[in-house]
């Protein structure tokens, strides 16, 4: 959701500025429906925010230059409480001096009620938000020091919520706090930084410190102070950023997005490096689970969302086949309501990129409190459902800037395979012996996405062809079938396009109806060796849609010729294992998106309405 920078150095000058408008454009991702800061300056605190992109604050500050100073907060915003106008931008201040200012990502669920108690005291607002509303009771209860000052409001306090505060009678001083929202401290030298995440930074230090849930930090530019809600002295843990900046640029692609689908095969390259012993056996030391516990384990539940939950559907064909352990995938927002059946014995896997989906974050949550087990598969250190989690199994794919994912959606497949050849490998599942063979199989997927990335030129001028094209539909069935739901959803997020991804063999029990001539239908055909006749199967699928006048866009492996008189177009993927597909089959999906949303004119990297990181329920 919202992006959030906080900045102190030792010196006045247009440095505090400089490193907030760096760092919200490394958040922007986050949320793009405002922008603002807020500068501590001599004895008051001057605000500048615009509602719109950042490039319309940017604008703003240059029409009303900012005075000198060493401390800033920043924020980007995705609206929850209150639509994208200037007036509901952040940062809030509050009091009538103009002397403080406070940003949040999150949202505060008891707002209506401390909203009027504070308008019945006098209180008038500018805005609709429910962040004002902290903003006016952290100036009321100011009385000369602003972290004793945030201890008191967060007690009062409900949701979810991260908050960056600022009074012009503490230059050099920002106070933050975080409940159930990102919030991480980088560690300078003269000069100390907060952000949602270490992108906030990335330009200026690599060392980090990670906040517990409940804490309050309070940074000086030499000092970081942390101490719980409650008031006790804390520490946070230190971590070093493994990637620098410039995985954090396009590095001369002209979208995130593109440059993120280029980064795939490293990012499937590193996910399976280390993983397994000199052996070849998989070892995953890392995840700090007795052998004897995962043994026991006799259901294996994942959440997640969206992009995330195709990774686990994925998953789910794998790992039931390999372990013989069945396996559920819960969209993580629905899994607490459906009373889910869960033990000790159940293992919950949660997949995430960005390690903050709230949705998700409260189904570990609720899975732990009914005593299961619990692993994380995501992406970005330091955020909050590793830290939730037992246990953590990370994805190298490198921060991912786009908005909608790519390169984390491999990542997480792979990491999904690892372990589920790891408990096929503990269990001695029926299929472990294996286990070897799928890992050499794997680490020659990423070469094979390489390649497969250098044909991508017809994917791209089918897609120019259809930018006016107004609803696709995409099929698939066992491991294609997810693929087919993530490629409709690229499309919606990106080109705004109606599309629906279907199970193939479902289409004869009424999806169909929707073909009708020129309807173009992408189909994901499983390589011919898949058991059961499942590719003869697919052929049949094709076939009844062709005869119904759809056109046929097959994405095929390569020396698959039993589809070619069925196709319209037919798009060649490398040979690998049935399992496996999935790897590359998104690909040309993730292309074709991109570039029709290209040939639409549209925003790639931060289509409407999204965020990155969905951290409200
Ligand atoms: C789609 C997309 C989203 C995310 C989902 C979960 O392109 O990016 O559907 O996959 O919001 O996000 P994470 O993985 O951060 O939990």
């Amino acid at each position: 959701m919202c992006g959030i920078v906080g900045f102190v150095g030792r010196e006045d000058g247009d440095v505090a500025l400089d490193v907030v408008m760096e760092g919200l454009a490394r958040l922007e991702y986050r949320g793009y429906d405002s922008a603002g800061v807020a500068l501590v300056c001599e004895d008051e605190v001057e605000v500048r925010k615009r509602a719109g992109k950042l490039a319309n604050l940017t604008a703003e500050i240059e029409a009303h230059p900012l005075p000198a100073s060493r401390t800033a907060i920043g924020h980007t915003r995705w609206a929850t409480h209150g639509g994208p106008t200037d007036a509901n931008a952040h940062p809030h201040r509050g009091g009538t001096n103009g002397k403080f200012a406070l940003i949040h990502n999150g949202i505060i669920e008891n707002f209506h009620a401390l909203k009027s108690e504070l308008a019945d005291a006098g209180v008038e607002f500018a805005s609709e938000t429910d962040t004002e509303v902290v903003a006016q009771l952290l100036a009321q209860t100011y009385a000369g020091d602003l972290t004793k000052a945030m201890r008191d409001v967060v007690a009062r306090l409900e949701g979810a919520f991260t908050l960056l505060a600022v009074h012009a009678d503490q230059p050099g001083v920002v106070v933050g706090a975080r409940r159930n929202s990102p919030l991480v401290v980088g560690l300078g030298d003269g000069a100390n930084y907060l952000g949602s995440d270490v992108a906030a930074f990335i330009g200026y230090t690599r060392n980090a410190l990670e906040l517990e849930q409940d804490q309050i930090v309070t940074i000086t530019p030499d000092s970081v102070e942390v101490i719980g809600f409650d008031g006790t002295p804390a520490q946070g843990k230190t971590f070093e950023v493994t990637w620098d900046a410039a995985a954090a640029e396009k590095g001369g692609y002209d979208t995130f997005m593109e440059k993120e689908i280029n980064e795939q095969p490293q990012a499937v390259g590193d996910t399976l490096l280390g993983r397994t012993d000199e052996s070849g056996a998989l070892s995953l030391d890392e995840l700090r689970i007795p052998e004897e516990k995962l043994r026991q384990v006799d259901r294996i539940t994942i959440v997640a969302c969206g992009t995330a939950a195709y990774a686990g559907m994925v998953a789910k064909y794998a790992i039931e086949h390999w372990t013989r352990i069945p396996v559920e995938v819960a969209l993580a927002h629905e899994f607490r309501y459906c009373d889910p059946i869960v033990d000790e014995r159940t293992l919950v896997v949660s997949i995430s990129q960005s390690g903050e989906t709230m949705d998700t974050l409260m189904a570990v949550k609720h899975a732990r409190d009914l005593g299961a087990l619990t692993i994380s598969i995501c992406n970005t250190h330091g955020s909050t459902i590793p830290r939730e989690s037992d246990a953590v199994l990370y994805t190298h794919a490198g921060p991912e800037i786009a908005v909608a994912s790519t390169k984390a959606f491999l990542a997480q497949i792979t990491a999904c395979y690892v372990l589920g050849l790891y408990l096929a490998q503990l269990r001695g599942g029926v299929h472990a012996d294996n286990a070897g063979q799928v890992m050499s199989e794997l680490h020659e997927v990423p070469g094979k996405i390489d390649q497969l990335l250098h044909t991508m030129g017809r994917v791209r001028e089918i897609a120019r062809f259809m930018a006016d094209t107004r609803s696709v539909l995409f099929l698939g069935r066992q491991v294609g079938f997810p693929v087919a739901m993530e490629g409709a959803l690229k499309l919606k997020e990106l080109a705004y396009i109606h599309a629906e991804g279907f199970a193939a063999g479902e289409l004869k029990h009424g999806p169909i109806a929707l073909i009708e001539p020129g309807q173009p239908v992408f189909i994901v055909v499983p390589g011919p060796d898949t058991p059961h006749g499942l590719h003869g199967k697919v052929v049949s699928n094709i076939q009844e849609i062709r005869a119904r006048g759809a056109r046929t866009l097959v994405i095929a492996e390569e020396g698959d010729e039993a589809v070619v008189p069925f196709a319209d177009e037919v798009i060649r993927v490398p040979h690998t294992s049935p399992l496996l597909q999935p790897l590359l089959t998104v690909v040309p999906l993730q292309v074709f998106a991109l570039e029709l949303s290209t040939a639409k004119g549209l925003d790639v990297d931060q289509p409407r309405n999204l965020a990155k990181s969905v951290t409200v329920e």
